[in-house]
């Protein structure tokens, strides 16, 4: 079990290579955020040299089929529930595997929007797309090949008024009443202003549009005994070692609760999909940084969760 100590002396205490490290990373990640992704090999999954272009696809369809169970739409009804849909997908990562089966399987256009610009059309990548194809049934292969440039070269990338990038160092779309679902997966923890992302989503929302978010809570590998002991630093140090690399911004579901309760939104639903222990809670609660004393013990245990909303106002969900 880890000795309690004050957060600032757990912080730094034989680590101060680690911090000298992040802080100076963290100045390259601000003045050259293409170098700084080209350098860290970043996919938005991990590291690119990982991973088999069908674990990749397999991954997308995961994805996809993960979003259709959470919002209870039948694996044979999603054409229908999709016929016409304007999607945006926050955080699609360096390839937009999730957008291109939601075009397959009947959306009309998905915009992805992403702080970095990750987008890739390497041969790999044109491979994955190239799996996901022969992956499909007949008809979500027509609707896919009609939104590559060139339907028989996955490399040639898509075309932009089916699916479209948005890459913007405010991580936000911009776009107002223009979509009918939004989407995104292990995306809002590393969000820099989450204040601004929500705010950016609702108005990009038509009335009724619904949202659906898959947030992990978790260290992302920044903790060092125990997978709460990232919670530790200051919130000044840790802005100056990781704010410009989208590594997670910590804040807990408390703070998503309370931001989505000043929107104009219903939650149709929100429940953890990891717990920590009990015990895991206790043995961090000493440490805590400030942002994160007043967190309930109930509340620092959601190490992941589900989130659902509807924009309120007429319109079809
Ligand atoms: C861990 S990756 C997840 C990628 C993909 N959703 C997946 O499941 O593989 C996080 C993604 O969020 C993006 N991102 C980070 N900050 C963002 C922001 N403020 N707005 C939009 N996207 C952001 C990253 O560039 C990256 O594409």
């Amino acid at each position: 079990m880890a000795s309690v100590r004050s957060s600032a002396t757990y912080s730094l205490r034989g680590d101060p290579g680690r911090v000298l490290r992040a802080i100076a990373t963290n100045q390259l990640a601000r003045f050259a955020p293409g170098l700084y992704v080209r350098l860290t090999g970043q996919t938005g999954r991990g590291s690119a040299a990982e991973e088999a272009p069908d674990d990749i696809a397999r991954y997308f369809r995961d994805c996809v089929d993960a979003y259709f169970e959470r919002l209870g739409v039948a694996l044979a009804d999603v054409p229908a529930y999709l016929d016409q849909k304007v999607i945006m997908e926050y955080g699609p990562g360096d390839l937009p595997g999730v957008a291109a089966l939601m075009v397959a399987k009947g959306a009309r256009k998905v915009y992805c929007v992403d702080r970095f610009a990750l987008f890739s059309l390497s041969p790999k990548n044109a491979r994955v797309v190239a799996d996901l194809l022969s992956g499909c049934s007949e008809a979500e292969r027509a609707r896919l090949r009609a939104c590559l440039r060139n339907p028989d070269d996955p490399a040639a990338g898509f075309k932009p008024d089916r699916i479209e990038y948005l890459v913007r160092s405010s991580g936000l779309s911009g776009l107002s009443a223009a979509v009918d679902l939004v989407i995104s997966r292990a995306v809002l923890e590393h969000v820099n202003d989450l204040e601004a992302t929500f705010a950016d989503m609702v108005s990009a929302m038509r009335a009724g549009a619904v949202a659906i978010h898959q947030v992990d809570l978790r260290s992302h590998g920044l903790h060092k005994v125990h997978r709460l002991d990232f919670l530790a630093w200051s919130d000044a140090l840790w802005r100056r070692m990781y704010s410009h690399k989208g590594v997670p911004n910590r804040w807990r579901i408390d703070t998503y609760r309370r931001i989505v309760a000043g929107l104009p939104v219903d939650v149709l639903h929100c429940s953890p999909s990891t717990l920590a222990a009990p015990q895991e809670v206790s043995v961090v609660r000493p440490l805590l940084a400030e942002p994160f004393k007043t967190v309930s013990d109930d509340d620092l245990r959601w190490l992941g969760f589900w989130l659902v909303l509807r924009k309120r106002g007429p319109g079809r969900a």
